[in-house]
C-alpha cells in the first residue's frame, strides 16, 4: 500500500494558489487603495459599457505585488467578460499570439504580464490587432507567400509591467489608458490585512493588522504572505487568534524588521555605508556584490527604499541617505 504520509508538494502549491486567488477582490468596490486608479477605471468601464464598446487597451505599471493582475480580473468582471492570462516571455512565436487572439470573444480581456519582454516579431503582430482588430498572417514562404488579413473580435489588451520605460514607443502609444500603481499606505494595508483575515477565518485585533501593515513595505502581496505566516504561529503557539505578541514574535522570527526590511535590504544598505563609504554606487556593482540580478534590485528592493528615503538615485549611481544610517545604527560620517 502506498504510504499516505508521502508529502505531495504539488498539492500544497495548489492550496497556496487557491488561497491567493480567494484573497483577491473580485469587484472595484472591494478593492482597497489605489483610489485614483479605481476612480478613473470606474468611469472608463462605465463609458465603454454605455457605448457597448470594448474598453480601450490598458497598461498598468509599478512594482510587483501591487495588484496589476487583480485589477485586470476586476475589469473583466465589471465588463461581464472573460479574461485570458499570459505573459511576455510565454508568447514565443507570432503563431502563439495569433492563437491567443483568434480564440478571444467580443469584449474579452487579454492580460499580458511582463509585456516589456515581448519579442519584436510578436510585438509587430500586435500593432494592427490593437489598432484595427485585425491579424495579418503570412501563409507559405518565398515568392509563393501570401498575406491574409483576419478580423478579430473587439477585445481589450491589458499589459502589465514593472518597467514602463522598457516598452517600445510604438507599443506604449497604443494603450489608451495608462495607470501607475503606487505603494500602499499603512492604513490601506491594514484594511487589506483585516479583510484577508476575515476570509481566512482568523480572528485578529487592529494593532496586529497595523503591525503587519507597517512591515509589508507598501505591498499587499507581502501583507497577505506575512498574515499567513503569523496565522501559522498563532495556531501552533497560541489559540489560533492573532494578537500583537504573536505577530511581533512571528515577524521577528522571519527576520522582517520594524519597518519591513529583510536581510537583503539590510545587507545592501550596510554595504553601501561600509564598503562604499556612503558614496554613489552603480547598480551593476551593487548587484554583483549582493549576488542578485539587477532587475531584482530595481523592481523588488529599490522602490520601497526610495519611497522611505533610505536611498536616492543620482546621476552617478545609488546613494545611501542619513535615515538608513540611523535605522541600522551607524554613525553619520
Ligand atoms: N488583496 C490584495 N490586494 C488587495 C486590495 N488592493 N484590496 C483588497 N484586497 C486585496
Amino acid at each position: 500500500m502506498e504510504n499516505e504520509n508521502i508529502v505531495r508538494p504539488e498539492l500544497e502549491d495548489e492550496q497556496e494558489e487557491n488561497l491567493e486567488t480567494s484573497l483577491r477582490p473580485k469587484s472595484l468596490k472591494d478593492y482597497i487603495g489605489q483610489t485614483k486608479v479605481k476612480e478613473s477605471m470606474k468611469i472608463y468601464i462605465e463609458a465603454a459599457k454605455k457605448r457597448k464598446e470594448a474598453l480601450d487597451h490598458c497598461l498598468f505599471y509599478g512594482p510587483p505585488g501591487l495588484g496589476k493582475t487583480t485589477i485586470s480580473g476586476i475589469i473583466a468582471n465589471e465588463m461581464h467578460s472573460k479574461i485570458k492570462i499570459t505573459s511576455g516571455p510565454a508568447i514565443e512565436k507570432p503563431g502563439d499570439l495569433a492563437g491567443l487572439l483568434t480564440n478571444l470573444e467580443e469584449y474579452d480581456v487579454l492580460f499580458i504580464d511582463e509585456i516589456h519582454r515581448l519579442s519584436k516579431t510578436v510585438e509587430e503582430i500586435l500593432y494592427p490587432a490593437l489598432e484595427d482588430y485585425v491579424l495579418d498572417i503570412t501563409i507559405g514562404k518565398g515568392p509563393e507567400a501570401k498575406s491574409i488579413r483576419l478580423d478579430l473580435p473587439k477585445f481589450t489588451l491589458i499589459g502589465a509591467t514593472t518597467k514602463a520605460g522598457a516598452l517600445t514607443t510604438p507599443l506604449r502609444d497604443r494603450f489608451g489608458i495608462v495607470q501607475k500603481l503606487e505603494l500602499y499606505s499603512v492604513e490601506d494595508l491594514s484594511t487589506i490585512v483585516k479583510r484577508s483575515s476575515k476570509i481566512l477565518k482568523t480572528p485578529i485585533d487592529d494593532e496586529s493588522c497595523k503591525e503587519i501593515a507597517r512591515r509589508s513595505r507598501g505591498t499587499p502581496r507581502i501583507a497577505n504572505r506575512l498574515l499567513k505566516r503569523v496565522r501559522d504561529y498563532a495556531l501552533v503557539l497560541g489559540d489560533g487568534k492573532i494578537n500583537l505578541k504573536i505577530t511581533k514574535h512571528a515577524l521577528n522570527q522571519l527576520e522582517i524588521d520594524e519597518i519591513g526590511l529583510d536581510e537583503t535590504d539590510r545587507k545592501m544598505l550596510s554595504m553601501m555605508i561600509v564598503q562604499y563609504s556612503g558614496r554613489p554606487v552603480g547598480i551593476e556593482a551593487l548587484a554583483s556584490s549582493l549576488g542578485e540580478e539587477i532587475d531584482t534590485i530595481e523592481d523588488v528592493y529599490e522602490p520601497y527604499l526610495l519611497q522611505i528615503g533610505f536611498i536616492a538615485r543620482t546621476p552617478r549611481g545609488r546613494q545611501v541617505l542619513p535615515p538608513a544610517y540611523e535605522h541600522l545604527g551607524f554613525e553619520l560620517k
